[in-house]
């Protein structure tokens, strides 16, 4: 059946779509009448033939395309951004050295290597650190007396950087040129940040190259950091130079920019759900963290691309056809959530798809992004309990990641 909810040109990957909202009815609406659905894009560049992407709507197919690499690949980039700006960035194109866009077997042996500086170990060590930074976030954010302030810049951006040179050994002097990079690479689909590819790449190029150098020291001068465990000696077991270098330039894309709208967006729901905001106040529970991530959905979509004919959805989906997983949808299936479009903290089970689809590329952070958040809301509500909106949220122009530029508020 061919689901006439959409209008003719609907694409999920229009940027000027999520500058406005995250299209939730559009989704409910394919999820029940056509969960796999073909969307059409006009490409109008010379050389290059229209085509478009499939688009993923429910909960257990979303599941089931992350989970079977073997039929959906990510190694032809898991981006989902319109066919125009694909042939603007395919310069750009350092992609297949990073891991989400790696299939297995080479995606297994980078990922098992990595994995080693994520450990429960590993985070838990950084814990007290981030705790202590949090706090000094939010007190620095609380002392702005009644004015209102942008919760993005003052609170919600600085602990993912942090967490992540925490992670890596990044000493302080070297931060502020890390974070500006991090922050450049990032976000070019927004005029307002009037970033070019060029700007991004020269970015990219910087933190890479950064990194290839730490991780040249450390190989003659190890010390006890997770650098000095990912390239100690080369080898099969271990990360080269170049494989270190796309690894950091990786966490600063996938770690920064999905936990700063993480927290913007917890901070919008707590503010426009006062009772759930009392409720984490009164009771600090931890399922919140996660609520907060499938509410949010920061990434809305990836994509995969058909290794060979196959059926999903009582549609046959052709060798190479483009397909977007949406997350942002399956969030929301009544199939999977009781009451999906409630936001409520102490929700549990919450099997929500925000950090991935469960197959092997799913979220590599997701523990630090949970730890993360809960030092920032709970540094929040000891500081700032009394914290008021001020206008509306200003989103973020993107083809796929649900942002938030700034959110005013006040603390008292
Ligand atoms: C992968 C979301 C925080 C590192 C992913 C994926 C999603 C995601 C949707 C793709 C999963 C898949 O394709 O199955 C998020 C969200 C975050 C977050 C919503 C915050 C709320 C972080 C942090 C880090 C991180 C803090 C590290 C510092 C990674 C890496 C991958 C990844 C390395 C690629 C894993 C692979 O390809 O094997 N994340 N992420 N993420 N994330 Fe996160």
């Amino acid at each position: 059946m061919h689901c006439p909810a959409l209008s003719d040109g609907f694409d999920f990957t229009d940027p000027d779509l999520l500058q406005h909202h995250v299209p939730l009815p559009e989704f409910a609406a394919l999820r029940q009448a056509e969960p796999v659905r073909w969307i059409p894009q006009s490409g109008n560049v010379a050389g290059f033939q229209d085509e478009g992407y499939w688009a993923v709507t429910r909960h257990a197919d979303v599941k089931y395309v992350s989970t079977h690499p073997e039929l959906f690949s990510s190694y032809l980039n898991t981006a989902i951004i319109r066919f125009n700006e694909r042939i603007e960035r395919a310069s750009i194109d350092a992609q297949r050295f990073i891991l989400l866009n790696m299939d297995p077997p080479e995606h297994t042996r980078v990922r098992q290597i990595v994995q080693r500086g994520f450990t429960p170990r590993a985070i838990r060590g950084l814990e007290e650190r981030l705790r202590a930074r949090a706090v000094a976030i939010v007190e620095r954010a609380s002392e702005q007396g009644g004015g209102s302030f942008d919760f993005v810049t003052s609170v919600a951006s600085e602990l993912p950087l942090q967490a992540i040179a925490e992670l890596i050994g990044i000493p302080q002097d070297d931060r502020a040129k890390i974070f500006e990079w991090s922050n450049k690479m990032i976000a070019y689909d927004d005029p307002e940040y009037a970033i070019t590819a060029e700007v991004g790449q020269q970015s990219a190029a910087e933190v890479i190259a950064y990194a290839m150098n730490m991780a040249a020291e450390r190989k003659q001068c190890p010390a006890q950091d997770i650098v000095s465990t990912l390239v100690a000696a080369e080898n099969e077991g271990n990360l080269n130079s170049d494989e270190f270098g796309f690894f950091v330039l990786m966490l600063a894309v996938a770690g920064n920019e999905t936990t700063r709208n993480a927290t913007t967006h917890g901070m919008h729901a707590f503010l426009t759900h006062p009772e759930q905001w009392e409720l984490y106040k009164r009771e600090r529970p931890d399922t919140a963290a996660e609520e907060i991530v499938r509410w949010a959905t920061p990434v809305v979509a990836f994509q995969r691309t058909a290794t060979q004919d196959t059926e999903l959805g009582g549609k046959l989906i052709r060798k190479g056809d483009r397909v977007g997983i949406f997350y942002a949808s399956a969030n929301r299936d009544p199939e999977v959530f009781e009451n999906p479009d409630s936001f409520d903290v102490t929700r549990d089970p919450n099997p929500h798809l925000g950090f991935g689809g469960g197959g092997p590329h799913f979220c590599l952070g997701k523990s630090l992004a949970v730890l993360e958040i809960n030092l920032i809301f709970n540094a929040i509500a000891d500081a700032m309990p009394g914290m008021k909106l001020v206008g509306d949220p200003r989103r973020l122009r993107s083809a796929w990641i649900n942002g938030v530029k700034e959110l005013r508020v006040t603390a008292a």
